[in-house]
């Protein structure tokens, strides 16, 4: 009874699920995302969906998605790492699927689970951050999701953080997307991987760096690897900064970090927390949030996609 479907729609992953009104999963599945290929994806979506629906009594869907989605929560304006433009993700799926739609933005998603389910529920005001393909963020101000003016608040993977810096997926030049998220871990990772210093990951990857992934990286430096570990650190102290200048503006009850790269733990959360006390605004003068990983994990998206698709 009362179950709606949540999907989160990543640059390389999409995840569905079906939830209860307490937000517990009842049901999940999930597949590689076509993501090149706007239909394919919008495809995979629906048969996502309707599998689900066989076997489960859904009243809606929700669906998070990479993207800025506009303020009528249909529209997925644009995505840096999928082939979406000006796409009516809610016609496209109510059409394939039947069922009500409502889409919002995968990052914004999971602050609601988190707020509503996780880590901030004994907040009124906090801040998620995920970290995988993309670098994604989500308020929620008052006991509320905050959108902006046209849907497409929050972006803070496209914060500039290095003048004429890295490309994006954006089109501008030094987005902390392309310094703190999962793809960049492991893109600059691999482009270090012939070095000396990486000799022990390198092994681990079967001597081939193309074979060097997230959960690698991760897994090496939990177990002490100091390669690895620079690396994540080196990723940490981008988020940790970014973090503090969103507190100056935000001024946060709680941070959330969700996303594939937060399942490392204390190994990210402690450089993070470090940057993020060397470069508050304030410090030692101001109470100083709590930064926590997401306590419903990779699932905290499809969750509060599903309860968004409640209200
Ligand atoms: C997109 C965001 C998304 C984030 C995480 C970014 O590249 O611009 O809309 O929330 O990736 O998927
Ligand atoms: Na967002
Ligand atoms: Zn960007």
């Amino acid at each position: 009874r009362g179950l709606t479907c949540g999907i989160d729609v990543g640059g390389t992953k999409i995840a569905g699920a079906v939830v209860d009104v307490e937000g517990t999963v009842v049901a999940e599945h999930r597949v590689v995302s076509p993501a090149a290929d706007a239909d394919a994806v919008e495809d995979a979506i629906a048969r996502l969906v309707l599998e689900l629906a066989a076997r489960h009594e859904l009243t809606a869907v929700g669906i998070g998605a990479a993207g800025y989605v506009d303020a009528g929560r249909a529209v997925v304006m644009f995505a840096p790492n999928i082939a979406w433009r000006d796409e009516d993700l809610r016609h496209e799926i109510q059409a394939r699927v039947q069922l009500p739609v409502v889409v919002e933005n995968d990052a914004n998603a999971a602050a609601w689970g988190e707020f509503a389910f996780g880590a901030a529920a004994d907040v009124d005001d906090m801040l998620m951050v995920t970290v995988g393909t993309g670098v994604g963020g989500g308020i929620v101000h008052n006991g509320s999701l905050f959108r902006g003016g046209f849907g497409a608040a929050a972006e803070i993977g496209h914060l500039r953080v290095v003048p004429g810096g890295r490309q994006c997926g954006c089109g501008n030049l030094g987005c902390l997307e392309q310094y703190a998220s999962g793809s960049a871990l492991v893109k600059e990772t691999r482009a270090q991987a012939l070095t000396p210093e990486a000799a022990a990951l390198l092994e681990r990857a079967g001597g081939d760096p193309a074979a060097i992934d997230g959960p690698m990286i991760t897994a090496a430096a939990a177990d002490g690897d100091p390669f690895a570990m620079a690396q994540v650190a080196e990723l940490a102290r981008w988020l940790g900064e970014a973090i503090a200048s969103l507190a100056a503006v935000l001024d946060p009850g709680s941070v959330v970090i969700g996303g594939g790269v937060s399942e490392a733990g204390d190994l990210l959360l402690d450089p993070v927390r470090e940057a993020f006390l060397g470069q508050l605004t304030g410090r030692g003068h101001r109470p100083v949030p709590d930064i926590r990983t997401a306590s419903l994990g990779n699932r905290a998206g499809v969750i509060g996609a599903a309860d968004l698709a409640r209200h």
